[in-house]
């Protein structure tokens, strides 16, 4: 089996109608290097020095078909600061998925929704011929013991070097590939990671706690009603928080030609509350919503207040009327009665927030999430499209904002200047859909609504993509 790290310069050949694979959702092909990126505006920082890698689906070959955002070939776009200059670089995430499917010249898996036998004759002998999903580490990126990972959802998250080169699974220090998702908390105080892997088949959910040197300190179980898909959960001081959206997977109703994934608002959202010590589960009661993504979780006494995106239905694509938009909320617990209070941060459609990092499981006072106004006139209405940056202040409800008018945005990361939360900037890719081309812009989080820090051209087109992350150094 080849296992070649030669440099990818083929363009991508194939073309889709689907808006997810259009536009600026359209792979690109090319691994490239360009060093002293060109500085459309502003002044890169002297005192800016780390990577800022973001991960999203970029697939090689054409799909059997295809779901934004369950799928596709991995790839991290990278900026590295240093010295007052810039440089990109960009990477397939190379599992041992694409590595078939690289061999092979053409895609080998079905799509998550349409898996189908994999032929055992493009397989190495390590390889399981009865697992027809491709794992492609498409979704996130993170630091954690010193090591750089690449994550999808439930399979082992890949070890990347300095290079964004791909090394082999994570073993968190253990003889086998841990599996795990794409979101994973991070404790204030002791550093450990939490990291969550569920079940497509089985409503058991596992949890991993690795401590900060990258080593697995143990492995629990929380059974769940029902397969259930969880992207993301909340991390307090001395809890872990699942909330369980009735988006169950059916393994039936797909053998029988319908979705594996179904929504039934009839089990409603439950909440899982678990002591971090090892104590025993509390479950508690709510009205039927989704999230994909949680900006951050604490106690507040007897309370556990969660900023959050809320979907009031599970949304998936584009064919659908998204009646209701999924907004920026909280939602407080109180654990002692079960009562669920909400509130609203922003009444228009928001998602991927993040917060500065640090202050995870912390009551981080800002968030900063993505949305869409009217001034984006181009694009191709594809969802999860945004042109605007927000800053929450959930202090005093605050909101300030900053419009991109006829460019994408993305999920921004918060990149710490010193120790206080105010002082930062944040990161993201924007897109031009009249003249195709990427730029790296950097705003000052303490005024998100002043021109950018710098703007920077890139050299390829970066396509729409997911979740992001500063290494520092
Ligand atoms: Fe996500």
């Amino acid at each position: 089996m080849c296992m070649s790290r030669e440099r990818i310069t083929e363009t991508i050949a194939w073309q889709s109608a689907d808006p997810h694979l259009t536009g600026n959702f359209a792979p690109i092909g090319s691994e490239i290097d360009a060093e002293g990126l060109e500085v459309i505006s502003g002044r890169i920082p002297e005192d800016l020095l780390g990577t800022y890698i973001r991960n999203g689906p970029n697939p090689r070959y054409e799909p059997v078909s295809y779901n934004y955002p369950l799928e596709g070939d991995g790839m991290l776009h990278a900026i590295r600061f240093e010295g007052g200059k810039a440089s990109y670089r960009n990477r397939y995430v190379r599992t041992r998925g694409f590595e078939i499917e690289h061999q092979a010249g053409h895609a080998v898996f079905g799509g998550v929704m349409t898996p189908r036998p994999v032929d055992p004759a493009l397989l190495g002998p390590e390889d399981d011929p009865d697992n027809p999903f491709k794992a492609s580490a498409f979704i996130g990126v993170m630091q954690h013991g010193g090591q750089l990972l690449a994550l999808g959802e439930c399979e082992p998250a890949w070890e990347i070097g300095p290079d964004l080169e791909t090394r082999g699974p994570w073993t968190a220090g253990t003889d086998a590939p841990i599996l795990m998702g794409a979101h994973n908390r991070v404790h204030p105080v002791t550093g450990d990671l939490y990291a969550l892997s569920y079940d497509f088949a089985s409503p058991t959910v596992t949890l991993h706690h690795v401590g900060r040197d990258g080593k697995l300190r143990r492995s629990f179980d929380i059974t769940l009603a029902a397969p259930s898909m969880i992207h993301d959960f909340v991390l307090t001081e001395r809890h872990l928080v699942l909330l369980i959206g009735p988006l169950v997977f059916d393994m039936e109703a797909m053998m029988s030609g319908g979705s594996m994934l179904q929504w039934k608002p009839e089990m409603g959202t439950r909440i899982a509350v678990q002591p971090l010590d090892g104590g025993a589960v509390t479950w508690y009661e709510a009205e039927p919503f989704f999230v994909f993504h949680f900006a951050n979780g604490f106690e507040r006494g007897s309370d556990i207040v969660i900023d959050y995106v809320r979907h009031q239905k599970l949304y998936l694509g584009y064919g659908e009327p998204n009646t209701q938009p999924p907004t920026l909320q909280r939602l407080v617990l109180d654990t002692g009665t079960g009562r669920v209070r909400e509130q609203a941060w922003f009444d228009k459609v928001a998602e991927f927030p993040r917060i500065d990092d640090r202050r995870n499981a912390l009551a981080a006072r800002y968030v900063y999430s993505p949305t869409l106004t009217d001034t984006l006139t181009g694009g191709n209405g594809a969802s999860a499209t945004f042109n605007c940056l927000l800053r929450i202040d959930t202090e005093t409800g605050d909101v300030s904002a900053h419009d991109f008018g006829n460019r994408i945005a993305g999920e921004a990361v918060f990149i710490p200047r010193g120790e206080a939360e105010t002082a930062g900037w944040l990161a993201t890719y924007l897109y031009d859909p009249e003249t195709q081309t990427s730029e790296f812009v950097l705003l000052d989080a303490e005024g998100v609504g002043d021109e950018p820090i710098v703007r920077l051209r890139l050299p390829q087109r970066v396509p729409q993509g997911l979740h992001g992350t500063w290494v520092p150094g």
